[in-house]
């Protein structure tokens, strides 16, 4: 059901991000982001349209970023973004990336899934590089969590 992202996946991504962030739910992303960084994506299809989406952007030594996850409000509930952020986390793991970081609106989500809260100074400089470029910087309100891979041995 989760499979990796296609070129031909892209708009649909970008609208099911975009629907939320009209919503302030999560940040924007553009359609020149989307291809830029279209393998770090993997979504989940139903009868041929894009209904989640989740992405593993590798970021600094040993760590990566999980972003834009989303899942189409009529598919909400049936742990869709749970199955997401567990691909995300192996796909991780196969590169050898023992942390993942998220900023997020939904930080009980993550949580659940044994993310910690973490200082936002604690994340390398180059993150806020992107975060230059946003609209909403500096207040976006995004709170920082971590996971250790290391955890799970
Ligand atoms: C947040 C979101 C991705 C969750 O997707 P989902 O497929 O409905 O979530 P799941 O069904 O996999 O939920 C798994 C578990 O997390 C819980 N959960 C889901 N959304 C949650 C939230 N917003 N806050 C806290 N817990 C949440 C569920 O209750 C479930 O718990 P359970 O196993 O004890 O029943 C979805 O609501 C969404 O797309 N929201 C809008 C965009 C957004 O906020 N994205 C996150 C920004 S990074």
């Amino acid at each position: 059901m989760i499979r990796k992202a296609l070129m031909t996946d892209a708009v649909e991504i970008r609208n099911l991000v975009n629907y939320y962030a009209d919503k302030d739910k999560m940040l924007a992303i553009s359609l020149n982001n989307v291809y830029d960084r279209l393998r770090d994506f993997f979504v989940v299809e139903s009868d041929g349209k894009i209904v989640g989406t989740i992405a593993l952007h590798f970021v600094w030594e040993n760590l990566g970023e999980i972003r834009s996850m989303a899942v189409a409000e009529n598919f909400q509930g049936q742990g869709i973004a749970r199955d997401l952020l567990r691909v995300a986390i192996d796909e991780a793991e196969k590169y050898s990336c023992s942390r993942v970081f998220t900023l997020t609106y939904v930080p009980e989500f993550f949580q659940k899934y044994k993310f910690k809260i973490i200082d936002k100074h604690d994340l390398p400089h180059k993150v806020w590089a992107d975060c230059i470029n946003c609209p909403k910087f500096p207040d976006c309100g995004e709170i920082p969590l971590a996971y250790d891979l290391d955890m799970e041995k």
